[in-house]
């Protein structure tokens, strides 16, 4: 297929962007991309595409802007049930780490999900996916972590490699087993700590070996807060996931600043995710490091709160940043890309241009995909999105409204917006 005439082609080529050079989008004016079997065979100019490849079926992008699939490199979206009194309470006054430590929170929904089957978790979590892949989300990390034993966080592994076959979106999956303290475990956090250390990460590595077979092991998270899990703890339990051969992730500086992101480049984690409290030492600790730093603006926006990301800082310091959605039923629940764009633009200071990168080729690199996605180039896999847009700063500029038109997933199309088309 032939996808041609595009008015903006933005090809995301040439690796990760560390700081400064964050928003170098590659674009090509009047550009054509040819999909073969599911990858990416070209790209180029319409004129010189065309001339060679005369008989492909054709897809015509013109008036719109035609750029790499959306990679959501943070999200806990398998769960049950919501909390939406939660957020009444908290526009009443309570703070979200107070609702946790009183039973109330990730604990709320760690009851429902224990409550629930694999199939009830699959049949909740599925159209949140699909809504994510409407919305332009190609390939989306999602997170364990509403199990807090080992027989429920195996259920939600279950869950989410069923859901990773059955839909066309790709799932990178992590285990956050150490999301928060088990409530069995209310007075004696370091027993938890212990418990995901000794039984949870090894039955994981056991049954991902049964189950997933050649699949790479799963990213293991941490979350290091007030009220979650010390810095000690963080360390200690990422040290064990590390010497199991677990990729690393963590959650840091969300509400407070306790030195996660320093610890996640120390270990040469993946990422580094929320960084709202960062201290000036942990920036330029991620600035000297291939750590991916992951901002989820959606969660202060979520949590109706003034502070984000320091995101400037950050590419000043030579970081790498990329944009998540953080899509849980406490913070963020939101599965739009395009919207944490636009509030990237308002809040971290981004321009369009560096959101796209940050939500394109930097968030593949966060969950280690930076070689098979995240950019428009020869032998990567065919997942783009064609925009009822003519120009790339509609994305940012624009919110609230999907200016998805089509989804082209492993160089199938699927339609999204067509009763909306705009364009030609
Ligand atoms: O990333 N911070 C921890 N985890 C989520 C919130 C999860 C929840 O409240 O259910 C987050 O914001
Ligand atoms: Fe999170």
């Amino acid at each position: 297929m032939l996808i041609h005439s595009v008015t903006e082609l933005l090809t995301l080529a040439g690796g990760p962007q560390h700081g400064a050079a964050l928003g170098n989008l590659g674009i090509i004016e009047g550009g054509a991309v040819l999909v073969r079997d599911g990858k990416i065979a070209a790209v180029g100019k319409t004129d010189a595409l065309r001339a060679d490849y005369k008989d492909e079926p054709e897809l015509n992008a013109s008036g719109c802007v035609v750029l790499p699939g959306f990679v959501d490199p943070h999200t806990h979206v398998i769960w049950a049930g919501d909390r939406a009194r939660e957020f009444e309470m908290r526009l009443e006054g309570a703070k979200y780490l107070d609702i946790l430590a009183a039973g109330g929170g990730i604990l709320s929904t760690v009851r429902n999900t224990r409550a629930a089957s694999v199939q009830e978790l699959i049949q909740q979590t599925r159209p949140r996916l699909r809504r994510m892949f409407a919305h332009g989300t190609t390939t989306v990390e999602a997170k364990t972590g509403y199990g807090l034993e080992t027989e429920a966080e195996l259920r939600l592994l279950e869950g989410l490699l069923a859901l990773d076959g059955e839909l066309p979106i790709d799932i990178a999956i992590t285990f956050l087993g150490a999301h928060a303290i088990a409530p069995e475990f209310k007075d004696d956090p370091q027993g938890y700590a212990n418990l995901v250390c000794k039984q949870m990460l090894p039955a994981v590595k056991k049954w991902w070996q049964e189950r997933a077979g050649l699949r790479p092991l799963p990213f293991v998270d941490v979350f290091c807060e007030n009220k979650a899990f010390t810095l000690e703890q963080s360390r200690q339990i990422l040290m064990q996931a590390r010497e199991l051969g677990f990729p690393l992730k963590i959650h840091a500086d969300e509400f407070d600043n306790l030195g996660g992101a320093s610890l996640a480049v120390e270990l040469g984690a993946a990422s580094a995710d929320h960084l709202v409290k960062t201290s000036e030492a942990d920036i330029a600790a991620l600035g000297r490091s291939e750590t991916v730093a992951v901002s989820l603006p959606c969660t202060p926006f979520g949590l109706a709160e003034r502070e984000y990301t320091p995101a400037k800082k950050i590419l000043e310091a030579n970081g790498v940043l990329a944009l998540a959605t953080d899509c849980n039923p406490g913070t963020a629940w939101n599965e739009s890309m395009q919207f944490v764009i636009a509030l990237a633009c308002r809040f971290l200071g981004l321009t369009p241009a560096q959101a796209i990168a940050a939500a394109t080729i930097n968030a593949a690199r966060a969950i280690h995909r930076d070689e098979s996605v995240g950019s428009l180039e020869r032998g990567k896999q065919a997942d783009l999105l064609v925009l009822n847009a003519p120009d790339h700063r509609h994305l940012g500029y624009r919110f609230g409204t999907n200016l998805v038109r089509q989804v082209v997933k492993r160089g199938r199309v699927y339609e999204v917006n067509a009763d909306y088309d705009e364009a030609a």
